[in-house]
């Protein structure tokens, strides 16, 4: 059986794509559907990266999940590499600039994998940016409107059972 391969995507990969990362195994999980999917996360940038070793999620998106019952743990920031265009079904951004920076690194969307995850809501947007606010709990709303928008999606196209 192949999997359904989905790769999250944001600047650092550690507040907004990990949020979406574990929301997305906890509800795969939940509906008994967990063995169908490989969920990740990665960054566009470096800039949690030091030496080839990445910082794990960021506390205030830690404690963010852990208020759900989600645990985050072990997971440390990684960057997209030209590969995972191969290696995943779904590529999706948090934000439109990460599609771009997406891009310019997988290099052109032949297969049209490269998302936004509000896409698939019915309000198309970015999912709120924490970083300047501080506000973990709107970026965790987005995140579960996305997440679930986009398993309706996968449901209604019998992509998943
Ligand atoms: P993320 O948050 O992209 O949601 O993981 C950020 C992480 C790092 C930076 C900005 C946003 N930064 O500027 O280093």
């Amino acid at each position: 059986m192949s999997y359904i391969r989905v790769l999250f995507v944001c600047l650092g990969n550690i507040c907004r794509s990990p949020i979406a990362e574990f929301v997305m195994k906890d509800m795969v999980s939940k509906r008994g559907i967990a063995d169908k999917f490989y969920i990740a996360s990665a960054a566009t940038s470096t800039e949690e990266i030091w030496n080839g070793i990445g910082n794990p999620v960021y506390p205030p998106a830690r404690k963010e999940l852990a208020k759900h019952g989600i645990s985050c743990e072990g997971k440390r920031a990684v960057q997209i590499t030209k590969a995972d265009y191969g290696k995943y079904d779904y590529i999706l951004g948090m934000e439109q600039r990460n599609i771009r920076n997406i891009l310019r690194i997988v290099g052109m969307d032949s297969e049209g994998k490269v998302k936004l995850l509000l896409d698939y809501s019915d309000d198309p947007r970015d999912i709120a940016d924490p970083w300047y606010t501080g506000d973990f709990e709107s970026t965790y709303r987005d995140v579960v409107e996305g997440c679930e928008g986009f398993l309706r999606y996968l449901e209604k196209n019998k992509l998943v059972q």
